[in-house]
């Protein structure tokens, strides 16, 4: 096989975000905003990265080094010189990227670097199972940005919803349960990092607070997992609520986010609560399917996209 392409999803946080980061559990539902990665052999020494934005060309030499990833093709990058170092295997590249214009921060980096590790398993003959792609995976999204829980990459690989924790010891597959949930996406960017770090300072100056916080956090997902796999809405959106609470005392709620949730809440939402770090980005509500069209008008008058992706996307895959 000379060119082979791999696409992976997105993914949308239920909960659990922060403490996971500290090795709680969460969980994450793949949503249906795949990005894609083709990959072809070429005849010289050089890997080339062809990316909606630019075009980045290195030698072979020049990747074994320790150097600066360039902003654009960081991930991709890493997970080529990850995948050479793991599997000690090296050959010239050709790799094209594409994915959505607006990824509303619903885990392109992760899915570009899972989606560049599964094409290369296939490429070189290796067809690596499911935890070898996430370990890989999760070692060059680290080595771009230093920190991360690694579900956002486990969401990629897996698919569906999973239950996530300490770094990947645990990825339960859950039952594929369809969530009556709707996306709302701020209009704010924001950095992860950014928001890991806050964190991390609160904790260092009230630890026992924030480990208690973390600890409800966990009883919150896992009372909440129950409750989606019997499918017991009201109960789950409740949870959800409550989760937010805890994520508003850790400081990564927003005035804009807080408008949109209330929004959504005042109009018979059962919940509603930030997905992924705050700061901006998304927020998810648990609707009575009753109440959809109303909950829908609310959010928009309140300034939300409602970001129109599906839930317990399929996970990477090869792409025929
Ligand atoms: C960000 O989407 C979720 C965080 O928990 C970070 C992580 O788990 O890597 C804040």
């Amino acid at each position: 096989m000379n060119q082979v392409t791999a696409s992976a999803p997105g993914k949308l946080m239920l909960l659990g975000e922060h403490a996971v980061v500290y090795g709680c559990p969460c969980i994450v539902t793949a949503v249906d905003l795949r990005v894609k990665v083709t990959i072809e052999f070429i005849n010289n020494n050089e890997i080339i990265i062809n990316s909606p934005n630019s075009v980045r060309n290195i030698t072979l030499s020049e990747l074994q080094q320790p150097h600066k990833y360039p902003r654009d093709t960081a991930f991709v990058e890493a997970a080529v010189e990850n995948f050479f170092s793991s599997n000690n295997v090296r050959s010239g590249l050709n790799i094209k990227t594409e994915g959505p214009k607006t990824s509303y921060g619903l885990g392109s980096s992760s899915a570009v670097t899972a989606a560049t590790i599964e094409s290369l398993s296939k490429l070189f003959g290796l067809n690596l199972p499911k935890k070898q792609v996430f370990e890989q995976s999760y070692a060059a999204v680290l080595a771009v940005q230093g920190k991360g829980s690694g579900f956002d990459v486990a969401s990629a690989i897996y698919g569906g919803t999973i239950y996530y924790k300490n770094g990947g010891e645990i990825i339960e597959e859950m039952e594929p349960i369809k969530l009556p949930i709707i996306i709302g996406y701020t209009g704010e960017k924001v950095s992860t990092i950014n928001l890991i770090d806050h964190v991390a300072h609160l904790r260092s100056k009230h630890r026992t607070i924030i480990d208690g916080v973390f600890s409800v956090i966990t009883e919150t997902v896992n009372s909440a997992k129950l409750k989606l796999l019997n499918r017991e809405w009201e109960d789950f959106g409740e949870l959800i609520n409550i989760n937010q609470g805890l994520l508003d005392s850790l400081g990564v709620n927003t005035e804009k986010i807080a408008k949109l949730i209330w929004s959504a809440r005042s109009s018979g939402a059962f919940g509603a609560k930030i997905s992924g770090a705050g700061g901006g980005d998304c927020i998810y509500v648990v609707i009575d399917p009753n109440k959809e069209k109303g909950i829908e008008e609310s959010l928009k008058s309140a300034g939300a996209f409602l970001v129109p992706f599906s839930t317990n996307a399929d996970g990477v895959r090869i792409e025929v």
